[in-house]
């Protein structure tokens, strides 16, 4: 595919995440763009990949993203975080869902609430505004390179019914700078990259918890193709959602096991 790239100016005072940016015009997806530049010789950390139009937009569970051309947000983010334990990667996505939901939430006016639906959907009253695509490599026991995948609906009005979604015009009836959305974006995964790079997860992973999709609450979900209505405790640093039946019992499940059935 023919893609071709320029240099956007560093606008942010953040110190790596963000201070690189790769812009492309299309591409088909800054997730496998920025593999392939992993691959070939690993970028300054922090380097972000942009593009207005994503061909080939990919989503978790095999899914794809779409994005209308030039509207939204579609970027991916090339860390280096070997100081983490493979077994706690799912910090990475607290980082990451966090970071989104600091960002957008200013534009939220009252009665509108950003959630986090397990693992790391980002949601505003129940209708999907951002998705996140992470993708890992490990050497031995640590992480070696991640690539933090984003894809937030920013000015794009129009969506099909099935898929639930919103955006920030949408909810505010205003067109938003997607660079500033970008430059306050990588601010807010700088702050939270930093709290893990010194071993800080508890905080985000409460914080994450006190923003979850369905807490508390009666919900159906399938559960390993059986309908089951649960109420959602916690998320756990191993990346498991903690459910509770009727019968007062708790079960953990990973992200392949559940349906939310919400669509
Ligand atoms: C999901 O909700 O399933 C995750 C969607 C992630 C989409 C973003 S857009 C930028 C990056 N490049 C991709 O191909 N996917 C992610």
């Amino acid at each position: 595919m023919q893609t071709y790239h320029y240099s956007l100016p560093n606008l942010t005072n953040n110190l790596f995440i963000g201070c690189n940016k790769i812009q492309l015009r299309r591409v088909d997806s800054t997730n496998n763009y920025a593999r392939q530049l992993v691959q070939d010789k690993l970028p300054i950390e922090g380097t972000v990949v942009i593009t207005d139009k994503q061909t080939e937009g990919r989503g978790q569970r095999q899914n794809s993203w779409v994005s209308e051309a030039d509207l939204n947000l579609t970027c991916s983010f090339i860390l280096r975080p070997v100081f983490l334990a493979a077994k706690d990667q799912f910090i990475l996505s607290a980082v990451t869902a966090l970071a989104v939901l600091n960002t957008i939430n200013p534009f939220m006016d009252e009665g509108k609430e950003v959630k986090i639906k397990w693992p790391n959907d980002i949601l505003v009253n129940g209708k999907k505004i951002a998705g996140i695509l992470i993708e890992n490599t490990l050497r031995k026991t640590n992480l070696e390179t991640s690539i933090l995948g984003i894809g937030l609906n920013v000015n794009q009005i129009d969506f099909p019914r099935e898929i639930n979604a919103t955006s920030l015009k949408q909810l505010t009836g205003n067109s938003i700078q997607i660079e500033n959305i970008l430059d306050e974006l990588s601010s807010q995964l700088e702050k939270n990259y930093l709290m893990i790079r010194n071993g800080n997860y508890q905080p985000l992973l409460e914080l994450m918890n006190q923003r979850l999709f369905g807490l508390g609450g009666k919900i159906n979900l399938k559960i390993n193709g059986t309908i089951t209505e649960v109420s959602i405790s916690q998320v756990l640093l191993s990346g498991q959602l903690e459910l509770l039946h009727a019968d007062g019992s708790t079960t953990l499940h990973m992200h392949h096991e559940i349906d939310w059935m919400l669509n």
